[in-house]
């Protein structure tokens, strides 16, 4: 009589430097990590979120859903940058269709928006009860994007179940395990390869998002420069890894002399921001992404910035036996997952 529930869910984030899955269970308490996997794409597979070595991004994926769990279907993916547009507005508190309708109206009221050329998704940011209003994020993906996406996700024998964008699974993940503070103007950067995802969060709710396209990929390809590192050496130079055999002061200089993109990007896009929700300044900012454990690269960003940082931890409050991913050093790469997580929790269309 009633459908099974299902109990969990697997988010996959196809990133340009890294595959990461991350399964999370519902347990009568919350939500418990069920399982893990990271796996490296060749640095040229996939460029800006455009995808150039299709058979090597399906491979890849395959080979961590046979090494996770091979019984593994449903994913929640998400797309970011170019392909993705975003808005937000206030409707009259409706539900359903109604709610769709008014929803679409102002859709097709929106230039960025060509309703023929995109596919939209919706989020209820906030409801506001004395006037009956409720403010809504609408997420569209440009078809031609969105479905090539897909059709790489179905190639693999997957089914994509939601997709999602980066910076509201990146939301989802830190609001899941954060208070947050409405004194507080909050900006969370997800600092990826190619794509920095960042969300601004004013007066207690989501304010806005935009991808800068700049992330840690300018590090890496100095560093294979300045050290005449090999790809799977400098790549383990960008985790830490090599601690003993790579002169520390000049690896702090080569990522410090890399990032000159990236910061103008966050400059301006805090600027903008900061215009536009009429604030004297940002008052907080959280790192997540493959960016938070580039040896350097944080404490230098926030000297970059001056804005206090604090690292995400999407596992802060989600259950995990630690014996179990020992191998991953889970404490230490937990901001990785942000994404993936951010997926994992959603279970609704
Ligand atoms: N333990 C680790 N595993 C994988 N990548 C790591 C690790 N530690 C640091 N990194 C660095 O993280 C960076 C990639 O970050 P991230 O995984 O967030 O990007 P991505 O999701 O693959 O790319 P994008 O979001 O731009 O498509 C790389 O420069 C990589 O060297
Ligand atoms: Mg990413």
């Amino acid at each position: 009589m009633f459908a099974k529930k299902n109990k969990s869910m697997v988010g996959l984030d196809v990133g340009a430097n890294s595959i990461k899955l991350v399964k999370l269970d519902r347990t009568k308490t919350g939500l418990a990590v069920g399982a893990i996997g990271i796996r490296e794409l060749p640095p040229e597979a996939i460029v800006s979120d455009e995808v150039k070595d299709r058979e090597a991004v399906i491979f890849n994926i395959q080979s961590l859903i046979d090494q996770i769990d091979p019984k593994i279907k449903d994913v929640n993916v998400s797309i970011s940058g170019y392909g993705v547009i975003t808005d937000k507005f206030m409707i009259d508190k409706k539900t359903g269709s109604e709610a769709e309708q008014a929803i679409l109206f102002e859709a097709e009221q929106r230039s960025p928006f060509d309703v023929e050329d995109v596919t939209m998704g919706h989020h209820v940011i906030r409801i506001d009860e004395e006037t009956k209003k409720q403010e809504i994020l609408l997420v569209a993906a440009r078809n031609e994007f969105l479905n090539s996406f897909v059709e790489l996700i179905l190639d693999t024998g997957l089914h994509p179940k939601i997709v999602d964008v980066d910076s509201i699974a990146t939301l989802n993940a830190y609001e899941y395990n954060y208070e947050i503070d409405p004194s507080r103007t909050t900006v969370l950067v997800n600092l990826g390869y190619d794509v920095t995802n960042v969300v601004y969060l004013h007066d207690g709710h989501y304010h806005s998002t935009r991808d800068i396209s700049s992330g840690t990929r300018d590090i890496y390809n100095a560093i294979q420069k300045e050290f005449r590192l090999n790809a799977e050496l400098a790549g383990k130079t960008m985790k830490g890894e090599m601690k003993d055999s790579v002169d520390q002061d000049m690896l702090k200089a080569t990522v410090v002399s890399a990032t000159d993109e990236l910061v103008s990007g966050l400059e301006l896009a805090f600027s903008y921001f900061k215009s536009q929700a009429k604030v004297e300044k940002i008052d907080w900012m959280v790192l997540s992404g493959g960016g938070a454990l580039v040896p350097y690269l944080p404490e230098f960003l926030q000297s970059k910035v001056n804005i206090p940082l604090e690292i995400l931890n999407p596992l802060r409050n989600i259950d995990y036996d630690p014996e179990m991913f020992q191998y991953l050093e889970l404490e230490k790469i937990a901001p990785l997952l942000s994404v993936p997580v951010g997926l994992a929790m959603r279970l609704d269309g």
